[in-house]
């Protein structure tokens, strides 16, 4: 094992990814921020200087963060922000975690102003899986994008009296970038455009294959993606290696990582596009999306530049606002779930709640950060020790406005999440990754049959045997899922919508694990004086 360190510098730069000018929030004046590639073992070393005029923390996604609960990077949850002109140090080993990962800013909605970049960890493992299916590995960033910045989204969001009026984008980006047609913009738009914009270009060899890791660095748009004329084979998902699983056109969510085996078997005197889908279905608002299909070139060495004759795959595949089916993916390392102690049920919608409209409930709490107190620090002192039950259910002595939910021994959590509201959203859990125990398309749960017997005879075979693992999934619009997770990783986790706008209208819970462990726990004094203002 090494230690791995990074110097990031944060800052404003000015910058124009698909040629409008705006400011984005830089990683070392990059954006997409620098590509992180460790071993599994490493230490990961992040010096992050914060240049901003805003305080910023760093989010590991995917991350266990075993026993360092305090690097996890969570506004509010686990450590207050880094001030404006500060330094701070996230410093964490990842022993036994590898797959395609991310990191992202953690604090309201800075992340789609630019704060993103890949987080690979390479493992013994991957030698041979590269072996079998692939010469070269490429990372592959999507992501939706807005010409405003965020903060002024935000505002317009939360005020606007309609929860179904999600800020639109103004385009997709490929590897941070992508052409715009300035003649959309008026003289009066307040917009400089530069019309020589350009897409992404990625060159490949003929009959060399190539792993392509796609992460969606976006806001809140599920793309669907293909390359013409080319079959792709899955074979990661949120990091779970899978059977090989080939599609024409695939569905990734905010948040999630899917990498794609893409032999270049093609005629190589000819290029071929990589399409984008961003489903404007799945917004609820009617605002049109200038340019819904994003395109990048995949170039043959010595083709000609334009595509000329090839199979559009998007043809043959409706536009949906769902994951990847779930159950079509295996995982190659094959997990029995163990079966359920506990069973935990979160049921969330947009309501009338403390904030009257615009706000996310969920099981009746619309979380707002607390970021001069975190959770992860009321927990350690102990303030509320006396509220911390015996047995597993919320924690009374938390704000309203924190839903911690107390799991004080280790066991096996069923974790039913109902989804009341028509959207689909990407649900995300910090510091897990959960089994997939079940999907529906229902609204409600079946309560009234032995939903376990249910399962047992709807799935094929054996639900428990080897369902597939993910760190980030979609519940749809009016249905639920079913995730089962091992309750072993003290801490304070958030479980929230991705989703930037739902999140930040509080569409976010929290699981305080083995809250006994966490007491015992002293902050490090680099972290605990970030709340010393
Ligand atoms: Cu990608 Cu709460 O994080």
């Amino acid at each position: 094992p090494t230690t791995r360190v990074y110097n990031f510098t944060a800052s404003e730069i000015a910058a124009y990814p698909d040629g409008v000018n705006r400011t984005v929030l830089a990683i070392n004046g990059q954006f997409p921020g620098p590509l992180i590639r460790i071993n599994q073992g490493d230490r990961l070393v992040v010096h992050l200087t914060n240049h901003l005029p805003n305080a910023t923390t760093l989010h590991w996604h995917g991350m266990f963060q075993n026993d360092t609960n305090w690097m996890d990077g969570t506004t509010g949850i686990t450590q207050c922000p880094i001030p404006s002109g500060q330094t701070f140090t996230y410093n964490f080993t990842v022993p036994t975690q590898s797959g395609t990962y991310w990191y992202h800013a953690h604090q309201s909605t800075q992340y789609i102003d630019g704060l993103v970049g890949p987080l690979i960890v390479h493992s013994p493992e991957e030698v041979q899986l590269q072996k079998q299916y692939y010469d070269f590995d490429q990372v592959i960033l999507v992501q939706d994008w807005y010409h405003g910045l965020s903060a002024g989204l935000l505002d317009g969001f939360l005020a606007s009296g309609n929860e179904n009026a999600e800020p639109v984008p103004d385009n997709g980006l490929i590897q941070g970038t992508n052409y715009f047609n300035c003649s959309s913009y008026d003289e009066g738009s307040g917009y400089t455009c530069y019309d020589n914009s350009t897409r992404a270009t990625f060159a490949v060899e003929n009959n060399h294959r190539y792993r392509l890791r796609f992460i969606n660095t976006g806001a809140f748009t599920t793309f669907q993606i293909s390359i013409d004329n080319h079959t792709l084979n899955v074979i990661e998902a949120d990091s779970t290696i899978v059977e090989p699983l080939p599609v024409h056109r695939f569905e990734i969510a905010t948040a999630q990582r899917v990498s794609v085996i893409l032999n270049a078997n093609q005629s190589s005197t000819t290029n071929y596009w990589m399409r984008m889908e961003m489903n404007t279905d799945c917004y609820a608002a009617d605002n049109p999306v200038l340019d819904t299909s994003v395109l990048s070139l995949i170039s043959y060495t010595n083709s000609t530049a334009e595509p000329t004759s090839s199979v559009d795959w998007k043809d043959a595949y409706d536009l949906i606002c769902q994951d990847m089916n779930n159950t079509l993916l295996v995982p190659v390392a094959e997990q029995q779930a163990p079966p359920a102690d506990i069973f935990y049920q979160l049921s969330f919608s947009f309501a009338i709640g403390d904030y009257a409209l615009d706000r996310a409930v969920i099981n009746g709490s619309t979380w707002v950060p607390n970021k001069s107190d975190p959770t992860l620090n009321q927990a350690i002192a102990g303030i509320h020790a006396s509220n911390i039950s015996e047995t597993a259910g919320v924690s009374t002595g938390f704000s309203p406005n924190q839903y911690v939910i107390s799991l004080p021994t280790i066991q096996v959590v069923d974790l039913l999440v109902q989804n009341f509201d028509d959207g689909s959203h990407p649900f995300h859990f910090h510091g897990h990754v959960f089994w997939v125990m079940a999907t529906s398309t229902e609204q409600y749960f079946p309560w009234s049959s032995d939903l376990y017997s249910q399962l047992n005879s709807t799935s094929s075979n054996d639900y428990t045997k080897n369902p597939m693992r993910r760190d980030t999934i979609t519940v749809e619009g009016y249905s639920w899922v079913l995730l089962r997770f091992r309750n072993d990783n003290p801490g304070v986790w958030a479980f929230h919508c991705h989703n930037i706008w739902h999140m930040e209208a509080g569409l976010m819970a929290q699981f305080m694990s083995l809250p006994d462990v966490i007491k015992s726990w002293e902050i490090p004094a680099d972290v605990a004086n970030l709340c010393i203002v």
